[in-house]
């Protein structure tokens, strides 16, 4: 059950951490995946973004602040652990990287805290100039087809770097790492942004670029797009090495037939 600073609402619970993140009586998704009519054909309506590895590459930022503070503490780091994090919440980060080595809240308040600033240190350098290539002109396409966009990230600095971005106001839900108590590879992050654009999830696209974000949006009962190497990114329906790649007609395709273009059609 939810503790006093949370908030349940349709099974996910929603943390009040944040004062941005209002907890409104939302209409449950109108259809979820296991009761969709077999006979009814899905329309595409909604793409749900990742953030960090998706939008732009802060992911080698996180990688790079927690190897700093992995290296200040003297404790094994890797980018193979580091592409484990991808998507991770940072206090399931600092575990991961801890790796059974126990330390007191405090000691792990403070190694958040200090993995943090190195982070936002960095971030002051970012632009709109780091945005990943495909990502405006797939915002501007969603936005002619009618399409709802949404931010569904794990980072507590989503709205920050969405603004070093300059895209935060071309999208119409963000879902951030205040806003559920369970993270990825959960998939109350995906199911909250699908619930607050009112779109029921078999009707939304998810990009991903990592493996817990992959595992949180099917089973969301979303359709996904892997951003990155298919090593990284095999769970996902579709598998693009770029943004500038993907064309909303396969996704459209995606959504009605709920499986992957043949694979002659296949682009990475
Ligand atoms: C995810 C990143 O988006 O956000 C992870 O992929 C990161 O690497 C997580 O740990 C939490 O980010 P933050 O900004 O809250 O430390
Ligand atoms: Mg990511």
């Amino acid at each position: 059950m939810p503790d006093a600073h949370c908030a349940e609402i349709d099974g996910l619970i929603l943390t009040e951490l944040a004062p941005r993140v209002t907890v409104t009586p939302l209409a449950p998704p109108s259809i979820a995946p296991h009761h969709q009519d077999p006979m009814t054909t899905m329309t595409l309506q909604a793409l749900i973004f990742d953030l960090d590895g998706v939008l732009t590459d802060t992911a080698e930022l996180h990688y790079r602040t927690w190897q700093r503070v992995a290296e200040e503490e003297g404790f094994a780091f890797s980018r193979s652990l580091g592409d484990q994090l991808r998507g991770v919440s940072r206090r399931a980060s600092l575990e991961a990287i801890l790796a059974g080595r126990v330390l007191s809240e405090a000691q792990m308040t403070a190694l958040q805290a200090r993995k943090n600033d190195h982070f936002l240190t960095m971030l002051n350098h970012m632009t709109s100039a780091d945005l990943l290539p495909g990502v405006l002109p797939l915002l501007d396409d969603a936005r002619a087809s009618g399409l709802r966009t949404a931010v569904a990230s794990a980072s507590q600095n989503a709205h920050a770097v969405l603004d070093r971005l300059g895209i935060r106001p071309r999208f119409d839900v963000i879902c951030d790492g205040h806003s559920v108590l369970h993270s990825k590879p959960a998939p109350d992050l995906f199911l909250l942004a699908a619930t607050r654009l009112n779109v029921p999830p078999s009707a939304c696209v998810v990009f991903e670029d990592a493996a817990a974000g992959i595992v949180g949006a099917r089973a969301a009962g979303m359709m996904v797009v892997g951003v990155g190497p298919p090593s990284r990114v095999d769970g996902a329906n579709l598998v693009v090495s770029s943004l500038a790649n993907v064309r909303l007609a396969d996704l459209q395709r995606l959504v009605a037939d709920r499986q992957p273009p043949a694979a002659e059609e296949m682009y990475a």
